[in-house]
């Protein structure tokens, strides 16, 4: 798996036409990038969510593009070859055009990014407009926005009724016709996730929360990995629960330490006799 050829464009738009689902995780260090790079992910997001999974704020709104850039960089040296997107954080695009096109090229020129995501649908078009006429692949962000969460009313479901599932439809629409390579469907009802995904011409749509009928699953790397300690949502699946693993290794280590079972011999180094003995005779003198 190390050595697959870099994810491109033209590799995941060949899959959607193959009908091979696409796989997309977030992640936001260095390790974590490495074992996604060798289990052949396809798709990184470094998502604005490193405010909750890695920083503990209670939302994503205090992320800042440094922190987007920092994490983004580690991300990329770990994962050489996945399709790496830049997620933009709060007020990084929705003051004005200008602002989206400069830090969409920050996350490309500084971290290394192969495209950027941003959140929001026909009100955000222009940005998208001007992020990709910058040259600048950009994937859109409808359903559960977490940067309006306070507007949106919570962390929860959206478009489960026909008036508000149509404002989300028209928005996949807008953003495509903005020239959105992608769209991420967050916790909406899958059968309008169905609907939108076999409405999409020229970008594909990737599911978080949104059911099987999208061309690619997204997940949250702490939720399906058992690393987020305040709860676990119902869109996710634990597929290892690395949180337990590391809770019971660290139980173990203080344990070993305080009986003084660690370390082991295997674990120091030793010093010849004879540099010992002189060592001692430096000392005394
Ligand atoms: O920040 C993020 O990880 C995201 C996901 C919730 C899709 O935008």
């Amino acid at each position: 798996m190390s050595e697959r050829k870099k994810v491109s464009l033209p590799y995941l738009f060949k899959k959607v036409a193959n009908e091979e689902p696409i796989t997309m995780l977030t992640c936001y260090d260095y390790p974590t990038a490495h074992f996604q790079e060798q289990a052949g992910i396809d798709i990184i997001l470094v998502g604005d969510s490193l405010g909750m999974t890695m920083l503990g704020y209670e939302s994503t709104l205090p992320v800042t593009m440094d922190d987007m850039v920092r994490h983004s960089k580690a991300v990329r040296i770990g994962s050489p070859n996945a399709w790496l997107i830049g997620d933009m954080p709060y007020m990084s695009y929705q003051p004005s055009v200008e602002t989206a096109i400069l830090n969409a090229g920050r996350l490309m020129a500084e971290a290394g990014c192969d495209a950027v995501k941003l959140e929001g649908g026909a009100e955000m078009a222009d940005r998208m407009a001007g992020i990709v006429a910058a040259g600048i692949p950009a994937m859109g962000h409808l359903g559960l926005t977490p940067q309006s969460v306070s507007a949106l009313g919570g962390f929860r479901l959206q478009g489960k009724g026909a008036l508000q599932a149509k404002k989300i439809l028209d928005d996949a629409k807008a953003l495509e016709e903005a020239g959105a390579y992608s769209i991420l469907l967050e916790l909406v009802p899958d059968r309008l996730c169905k609907l939108i995904s076999e409405r999409a011409d020229n970008c594909f749509i990737i599911s978080l929360g949104a059911g099987l009928h999208a061309h690619g699953q997204l997940l949250i790397y702490h939720d399906a990995f058992g690393l987020y300690p305040r709860f676990k949502p119902r869109m996710a699946k634990v597929f290892a629960d690395a949180g337990q693993l590391i809770q019971d290794g660290l139980k173990q280590y203080a344990q070993e330490v305080t009986e003084r079972t660690f370390p082991q011999p295997e674990n120091w180094f030793g010093m010849p006799d004879e540099e010992y003995q002189e060592l001692l005779n430096l000392i005394d003198d």
